[in-house]
């Protein structure tokens, strides 16, 4: 069998129409994959029927699950985050329910668990239930950080290249303070880490990308508090310049899969009390740290 695909844009994106996710993927089917997630960095699977159990079977082709730092919050099973306004009962949720207030800063530029030592390598979300089409934003959209390094002046390079961010799941209750305080436990199992914001490649030639996030922390380390502000605005405004992006406008039963290496992503804000959005993603564990142009690779 061979995979029906149509690139989404030139840089970033594939779709691929006649694939099954739930139906196990010979050895074929998973190199052709692993190298489309290589070349075009996402894959959106039109049509699928997924449920818990067979995301959590797709995901573990491509490597170990993620659990969620919180313990059972917004979830079922283990290894399921839930990307909803919605309760795992299916009630939608209010506006200041922790788990929408969660959502809400899924709005800011990140990467999936930037948090770890390792962060997450893929991500694979399905949409169960998504916006109408004329419903005003929803959509998830990427960056392409490969492609925004390339295009950074030569200046900011340098200025970049031995910066660090300090990336802290406990933070994110610094950029949202209505969420509710984490247990001592959740706190000790994830203590901020720093990454370099330029990151390394080794499985590119030692390719270079931009590495930043703006869910966990919005300052960059290594300058005054002023300056890693200025810098960290300045790199968000740049990001989401069109040339680097490909925004994904969610259909029914899409199951949409990223290399969190090269992208970051974002929801578009949208009325969080008037629509439902219910999405479960299953996250693929990261294998190594993030290189910097200092580390030993
Ligand atoms: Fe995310």
């Amino acid at each position: 069998m061979k995979l029906k695909i149509t690139n989404l844009t030139k840089h970033t994106g594939v779709k691929v129409e006649n694939f099954d996710c739930s139906k196990r993927i010979s050895s074929d089917i998973f190199l052709d994959i692993k190298n489309l997630i290589q070349e075009k960095h996402f894959i959106c699977f039109k049509s699928q029927s997924i449920d818990e159990e067979s995301l959590v079977n797709f995901t573990r082709n491509f490597g170990n699950l993620e659990t969620y730092p919180e313990k059972d919050k917004t979830k079922g099973k283990i290894e399921i985050f839930n990307v909803s306004n919605i309760s795992s009962e299916g009630i939608h949720l209010n506006e200041e329910d922790p788990r929408v207030v969660l959502q809400k800063n899924n709005s800011r530029w990140h990467t999936d668990s930037s948090y770890r030592y390792y962060p997450a390598l893929f991500s694979i979300l399905y949409g169960k239930e998504v916006l109408p089409r004329v419903a005003s934003g929803g959509q998830t959209q990427f960056s392409n950080m490969l492609l925004a390094y390339e295009n950074l002046p030569e200046s900011k390079k340098r200025l970049l290249e031995p910066l660090h961010q300090v990336h802290s799941y406990n933070d994110i209750r610094r950029i949202e303070p209505s969420l509710p305080e984490l247990s001592y436990e959740e706190k000790s199992n994830f203590p901020p880490v720093t990454h370099p914001v330029i990151r390394v490649h080794p499985d590119r030639q030692n390719k270079k990308s931009l590495f930043f996030t703006s869910n966990t922390s919005l300052e960059i380390g290594g300058m005054s508090l002023k300056e890693g502000r200025d810098l960290h605005s300045w790199l968000v405004n740049y990001v989401q310049n069109p040339k680097f992006c490909y925004t994904h406008q969610w259909e029914p039963n899409d199951l949409i899969m990223w290399d969190n290496r090269v992208l970051l992503h974002r929801v578009i804000p949208y009325n969080y009390t008037k629509f439902r959005r219910a999405m479960i993603r299953g996250t693929v564990e990261g294998t190594s740290p993030v290189f910097g142009p200092f580390s030993n690779i």
